[in-house]
């Protein structure tokens, strides 16, 4: 049993929060890596009040375990914001910040409603503001990661520093796609770890067929690090796929495909370079959306359910760290 800090502060028997993996991160697979005894996530950014309290809500059907919400906050309108911070707040354990300084404000909004506040921060400096600003825990989210990337350096270099600076518990993010990637991040410190790329590739997960099967693929040297899929918010670097990089440099026309939006009911198109990940209610040239991917890659071999993900990670890592313990 991995009981840490962070498992005793939201209520989990496994330190693993699933990261919010942009649309692919349903209120089923939040619900399934709880269930599970892990931190399950919802992605709610932008989304108005009554979107935000219904996933959480359907999420809640499934499981009694700790549900969190994310706000990517620097893309979405900040009165949207704070509305969806306050409707999360009610339902949700733990309401989850990344890609904006630090917020007091947001983060006693969360506070208010009864749920625990936490950042996901790429320095020591961050790390400090977040504290700061009232937070609960953070998350060190290292150059490795998936998705867009707030990191500087490498996850370890970063944990150190971000260990030395702060005394909440603190989350490894960014490249741990096994058992031995997260035995090392708890060896060193961390209370838990925050995977993404691993859930893209979870039967509960939204991802289209196309884009799993490019992880499966995939290794940790086909990742690239850059500011392509920016469109709609530029400045902000991100790491994808080479391959949805190379194709969609490549592609002819303004419009890439279209996706079905689930909690709205309506079809619009993607943009070429739009940060849209294609779920699997996305149409059309999927290769050339941006198909996110941590150099944690190489951990995704084949579809499994959340919660196999989250005991074979905690198992396989907990095995390796009795092994020096018990020396
Ligand atoms: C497909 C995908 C979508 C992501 N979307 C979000 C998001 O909506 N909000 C957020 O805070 N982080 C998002 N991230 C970044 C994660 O929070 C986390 O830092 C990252 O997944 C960790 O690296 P890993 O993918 O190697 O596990 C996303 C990552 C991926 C892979």
């Amino acid at each position: 049993m991995l009981t840490t800090r962070f498992t005793e502060l939201v209520g989990c028997t496994v330190p693993i929060q699933q990261a919010p993996i942009g649309g692919c991160a349903t209120p089923r697979l939040a619900a399934a890596v709880a269930e599970a005894g892990g931190l399950g996530m919802v992605a709610v950014t932008g989304d108005p009040p009554e979107i935000v309290a219904a996933q959480l809500d359907q999420a809640r059907r499934q499981t009694v375990g700790p549900i969190g919400a994310n706000l990517f906050v620097s893309v979405a309108d900040p009165a949207i914001v704070r509305e969806g911070v306050a409707a999360a707040a009610e339902r949700a354990r733990v309401v989850d910040f990344f890609y904006a300084d630090p917020d007091p404000t947001l983060v006693a909004i969360a506070h208010a409603g009864g749920a625990l506040a936490c950042w996901q921060v790429g320095s020591a400096e961050e790390a400090r503001a977040a504290v700061g600003a009232g937070c609960d825990f953070v998350i060190a989210q290292g150059f490795g990661a998936g998705g867009h990337v707030r990191g500087r350096v490498g996850l370890l270099a970063l944990l150190d520093a971000v260990l030395a600076a702060v005394d909440v518990p603190v989350l490894a993010a960014g490249g741990v796609g096994s058992g031995r990637a997260m035995a090392a991040a708890l060896a060193a410190g961390a209370d838990g770890v925050r995977v993404g790329t691993r859930f893209v590739a979870a039967e509960e997960a939204e991802a289209h067929p196309a884009y799993v099967a490019a992880l499966i693929a995939a290794g940790p040297e086909d990742t690239a690090y850059g500011d392509t899929f920016a469109l709609d918010h530029p400045g902000l670097p991100h790491r994808a796929l080479r391959s949805s990089v190379e194709a969609v440099t490549a592609f002819q026309g303004e419009v890439v495909g279209e996706r079905f939006r689930p909690p709205y009911g309506d079809r619009v198109p993607v943009h070429r370079f739009e940060k849209m990940v294609p779920t699997r209610h996305a149409s059309g040239a999927i290769e050339a959306m941006p198909l996110w991917a941590g150099e944690s890659v190489g951990g995704v071999t084949r579809v499994q359910p959340a919660a196999e993900i989250v005991h074979e990670l905690a198992n396989d890592a907990e095995r390796l760290l009795r092994r020096w313990t018990s020396a």
